[in-house]
């Protein structure tokens, strides 16, 4: 598909697309919920957040990251210098809540990810932030855990750069040690974001294709 390079015609088209997700019945998700949470914030961001999937605020409210996760996740955005409103975008592996909170499955995930992958070429960020194992293992078509991934940076698709971190939600329920880290790798994201990030090598960890082009297929 073709890129709208031009930022209104991008945002026009993230609207459109936000449209059709609005009334998608691809996988059983769309039974349970009250509506779908398409994904919010600046469409010409240069930072593109991905968490898991909705819960029960985002589900009532309609946008990502609403609920105390998303407080946690405002927080440690605003220390980096950065609002929803103004160079970032949110959005989630599914767009609609699993019910009672589970893990989505892959079907589901499989089902939704055209979405996601449509939002990333729209939004075009120049630096990728994702929330715990599922947005991570997704876009680093990795099977390692965040623990083993989190702390650098990844060269990745389309010449961005992508950051693995822990969800929200795990620092809420985890230790000090947790939020520390993900104010590490917040870092990261803003020196990558000014280009002050040094040296950024090609390695990456086995498992992970990096240079693919296509992360979805
Ligand atoms: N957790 C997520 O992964 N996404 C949300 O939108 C809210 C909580």
């Amino acid at each position: 598909m073709s890129q709208p390079v031009d930022a209104d015609e991008r945002a026009r088209a993230l609207a459109v697309l936000g449209t059709e997700a609005s009334v998608c019945v691809a996988c059983r998700l769309a039974t349970g919920r009250t509506q779908v949470v398409f994904g919010s914030g600046d469409p010409d961001a240069s930072l593109m957040v991905v968490g898991e999937g909705p819960g029960q605020r985002e589900d009532e409210q309609g946008l990502p990251f609403v609920g105390p996760s998303g407080r946690l996740l405002d927080e440690l955005l605003d220390e980096i210098g950065l609002t929803r409103e103004a160079g970032v975008y949110i959005a989630n592996v599914v767009k609609c809540r699993p019910p009672g909170n589970r893990d989505p499955l892959a079907d589901e995930i499989d089902a939704c990810k055209g979405y996601l992958r449509r939002q990333i070429e729209l939004v075009d960020p120049a630096v990728m932030l994702t929330l715990g194992n599922f947005a991570t293992k997704l876009l680093l078509r990795t099977e390692l855990g965040i623990t083993r991934l989190r702390g650098r940076p990844y060269e990745w698709w389309g010449g961005r750069h992508l950051v693995p971190t822990y969800h929200p939600a795990a620092a809420l329920r985890g230790s000090a040690r947790v939020l520390e880290e993900m104010r590490f790798d917040l870092a990261i994201v803003r020196r990558l974001i000014d280009g002050t990030y040094p040296g950024i090598g090609p390695a990456s960890p086995p498992q992970v294709a990096s240079t693919q082009l296509d992360l979805f297929e």
